[in-house]
């Protein structure tokens, strides 16, 4: 009995240090692209708007104004895509500010409010990525399926844990009977990769849906998995 217990839990160990290692490896592959984009692609697109601004094309206003036009849209694309494969900027600014920056880039389409409550600490980076990676799921799923006007995230530090509470006032789903798809499928991988606990709910009457996320401090994460 206890030798089969020593043998399960030793085979629970090593699926789960697979989970954790596919997905660091993604995380990985992400970046790599995310960054070619944003310094290669961005960049000279940047570069390349600058020197048509400066251009000596007296005249041929409406090719200019054109092909601006295009520029912008090119570097708001370039700057789109590698922040959907990897949050380039997360590391240098933090989680807080990097949700904002979601949040005023939605803000045509959903009204979000974060509350960050006080005492709440910077968290180590792989967290970070997750919650970020969680939340923005969250976020295209609620303006994709729920019909929705308002998000609320909210954030708490508490001693052994970390609480994040992500909700919407849509007309909300039932994960029992609901088809999932990547999207969910990430979300709850991604929660397993934090050793972090879960429940979907319903809000607002049945209307609305909620998801509560609860992350232990002092964890072990894949980044610190040694690499036997
Ligand atoms: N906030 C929400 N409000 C209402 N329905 C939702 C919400 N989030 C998810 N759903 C429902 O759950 C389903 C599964 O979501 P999931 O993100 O897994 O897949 P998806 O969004 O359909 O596709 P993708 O793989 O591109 O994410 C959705 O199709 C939708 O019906
Ligand atoms: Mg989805």
């Amino acid at each position: 009995m206890k030798e089969k217990n020593v043998q399960h839990q030793a085979e629970v160990r090593h699926q789960k240090k697979l989970v954790l290692e596919n997905i660091k490896a993604q995380e990985e592959e992400r970046k790599k692209i995310a960054v070619m984009i944003h310094d290669d692609i961005g960049n000279r697109l940047n570069i390349l708007s600058l020197w048509l601004n400066n251009l000596d094309t007296q005249g041929d206003e409406l090719i200019k104004k054109n092909i601006y036009d295009q520029m912008s849209s090119l570097i708001d694309a370039a700057r789109g895509i590698s922040h959907s494969l990897y949050p380039v900027n997360l590391e240098s600014v933090g989680l807080v500010l990097y949700v904002e920056e979601l949040i005023a880039n939605l803000s045509h389409k959903i009204n979000i409010s974060l509350q960050v409550m006080t005492g709440y600490e910077k968290k180590d980076l792989f967290i970070e990525v997750q919650l970020y990676r969680i939340i923005q799921e969250f976020t295209t799923n609620v303006i994709k399926h729920s019909t929705a006007t308002d998000l609320w995230i909210y954030m708490k530090d508490y001693s052994q844990n970390m609480t994040v509470i992500i909700s919407d006032n849509g007309q909300g789903f039932d994960y029992e009977q609901v088809k999932k798809g990547m999207g969910i499928k990430n979300i709850e991988s991604r929660i397993k990769s934090m050793n972090a606990t879960h429940k979907w709910e319903k809000t607002f009457l049945n209307k609305g849906s909620r998801l509560i996320i609860k992350i232990p401090k002092h964890n072990e994460f894949p980044n610190q998995i040694s690499p036997d």
